[in-house]
């Protein structure tokens, strides 16, 4: 097996991981989460989204979580944005990395952003070119890069061109989402050792979720495939509320146990990690996904 001697773990948690909880999370949660993450070894992290309001209550206290943070000069914090709007929010908010968001499939985009997937990519063209002049640093998520909610599998090679596209624009990831949790480790290998294989100057990153219970399996294939950045949320919460029955993300803690277990350094202390989870946990309303925080021996890890 050929395994890398370091990973890096990108915490989606704060924003990914509690965006569809339907509880409101109080914002001094919200700023504890981030900065007990900021002890955890964790060096990026998407910390909210300037999303509209009506349609992500949970995330109406963007500005406000930024502002109350703790930032660790040494630590990335991202915040997504759906569109233009998005980004002069955000700019006002002082942040330098964004996570923009498009679905590879027209009929997920329209739910989740109302525009085409050209739509898109065209009105991101001038975010890019205006966030790259006031040194803001570019994520670009590929939404439903392996399956759709509405419209079943994605064409692998639609999903290779938009990683060109977006290579060509000078972006600095580009992450590659599983956003049903639906993709299996075949698909997820060939994917990713094609996208990989592009040479691009951009990192590229693996997106799982774990609704069929394949998100550990898809992060084995990409990491066979030669990935070594991955998205993960804390205790495997998450979820989009435009992908319809889709559950959370790989769990952090198990990703990181995994890699721990085989020699694979991820940098982050499980113990402090364990700490984060605690602080959501009583402003979830479901069961978290996550296996490590529920192994009862002690130091099992
Ligand atoms: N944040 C806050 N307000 C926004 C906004 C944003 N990013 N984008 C648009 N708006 C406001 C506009 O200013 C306008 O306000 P007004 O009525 O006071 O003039 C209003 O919303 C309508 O603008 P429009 O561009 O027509 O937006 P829309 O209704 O088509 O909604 C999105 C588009 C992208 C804002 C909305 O679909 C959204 O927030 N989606 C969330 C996606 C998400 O978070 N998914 C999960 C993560 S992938
Ligand atoms: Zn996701």
């Amino acid at each position: 097996m050929n395994l890398p001697e370091k990973v890096e773990i990108i915490e989606v948690g704060p924003r990914d991981g509690i965006q569809n909880e339907a509880n409101f999370i109080p914002t001094e949660k919200k700023i504890e989460l981030i900065n007990a993450l900021n002890k955890t070894g964790i060096k990026r992290m998407e910390a909210t989204s300037f999303v509209h309001p009506k349609y992500v209550p949970q995330m109406r206290d963007a500005k406000e979580v930024l502002d109350g943070i703790e930032q660790n000069p040494s630590i990335q914090y991202m915040a997504l944005i759906p569109n233009e709007k998005g980004y002069e929010r955000a700019l006002e908010s002082g942040i330098k990395a964004l996570s923009l968001v498009v679905g590879a499939s027209d009929s997920f985009n329209l739910k989740n952003v109302k525009m085409t997937r050209e739509q898109s990519m065209e009105s991101f063209e001038a975010v890019i070119e205006k966030a790259k002049a006031n040194d803001i640093l570019i994520r670009y998520n590929i939404a439903t890069s392996f399956w759709c909610p509405f419209d079943g599998i994605v064409d692998s090679k639609l999903v290779l061109s938009m990683v060109e596209r977006m290579e060509q624009l000078g972006v600095d990831e580009i992450v590659l989402c599983d956003t049903i949790g639906r993709a299996n480790p075949k698909q997820v290998l060939n994917l990713f050792k094609e996208a990989v294989s592009l040479k691009s100057e951009a990192m590229i990153t693996a997106h799982f979720h774990d609704t069929y219970g394949m998100a550990m399996s898809n992060v084995m294939a990409a990491l066979q495939a030669g990935v070594t950045r991955f998205d993960a949320s804390i205790g495997g919460l998450g979820g989009c509320p435009f992908a319809p029955g889709a559950a959370g993300n790989a769990a952090t803690e198990d990703i990181i146990f995994m890699m721990h277990e085989m020699g694979i350094d991820t940098g982050i202390d499980m113990d402090q990690l364990l700490a984060c989870i605690e602080i959501v946990k009583p402003f979830t309303n479901r069961n978290l996904t996550g296996h490590l925080h529920k192994v009862k021996t002690s130091k099992s890890y």
